[in-house]
């Protein structure tokens, strides 16, 4: 089965309302002699303050070739949890997709495999599409328990999800060591453990949910390097973070995924 590519840029805490605005206008632009069909489905993910300007960009375009994710969620749906933003609420401002488990969230602000999880499950009851993270840190892979590990935090994840639903999620590996570093994971390594990523949810599951669900590589994914990314077997697209943030270095990456 053909899986449709998918490049998603995670803006991170950066840019504010107007440079959100600048940045989404510079994409469409560097985007607008592409046929629509032909491009990958590419996702920009601001943050929570930038999503209205983001969203309005977008609409004024009303072009449909960029559809807007958020960086976190929570899974409650209303109530005392100050300062956390519910599906829902992200869904009213324009989001189609919401990022969880990033390594950043994990490392920093404590989220755990069974907040991943219950985050995928309220994302998926609402419509919308989770971007689910994963990824081993440095020491972890010269420990040689990277497949142990990424394998146990897609199972933990995907707890209680049905076939349907996962074959309509996205799972990002990114290995900790690549984030941010300038050293991207050699392609067919990356390749390596996506496709194990691919096996453990046919074994969770069944051959058709494991070929219908997009896996993308990230870390460190640059113009120079998608190419040769997207030319591997089992990688359906990047998680895009320093390189999303300037439109013509974006644009790039989408077009290598054409
Ligand atoms: P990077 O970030 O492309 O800057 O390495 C990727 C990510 O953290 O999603």
């Amino acid at each position: 089965m053909a899986r449709r590519p998918v490049i998603a840029g995670n803006w991170k805490m950066h840019n504010l309302q107007a440079d959100a605005i600048a940045l989404t206008n510079g994409l469409m632009a560097e985007l607008k002699a592409e046929d629509k069909a032909a491009l990958p489905e590419v996702v920009i993910a601001p943050t929570f303050t930038a999503l209205y300007a983001a969203n309005k960009a977008l609409t004024d375009c009303g072009c449909g070739k960029v559809k807007l994710a958020a960086q976190n969620c929570y899974f409650e749906t209303k109530g005392a949890f100050t300062g956390e933003c519910s599906v829902e609420m992200l869904k009213d401002a324009g989001c189609e997709y919401i990022i969880i488990g990033h390594s950043e969230r994990r490392e920093y602000f404590g989220e755990t495999d069974e907040m991943v999880n219950k985050k995928a499950k309220a994302i998926l009851a609402n419509g919308l599409i989770p971007i689910i993270c994963c990824g081993e840190s440095l020491e972890q892979r010269e420990a040689g328990v990277t497949d142990y590990h990424i394998a146990s935090q897609i199972t933990k994840a995907l707890i209680g999800l049905t076939a349907e639903e996962v074959a309509k999620s996205i799972i990002a590996y990114e290995p900790i060591w690549a984030i941010g570093t300038g050293k991207t994971c050699d392609s067919i390594e990356a390749n390596r453990v996506i496709a194990m990523i691919r096996n453990t949810v046919k074994g969770l599951y069944d051959a058709n949910t494991a070929d219908a669900i997009r896996i993308l590589y990230g870390g460190s994914v640059k113009p120079e390097t998608i190419k040769e990314q997207m030319a591997q077997s089992d990688i359906d697209g990047a998680l895009v973070g320093g390189a999303s943030l300037k439109a013509d270095s974006f644009a790039q990456i989408v077009k290598g995924a054409m």
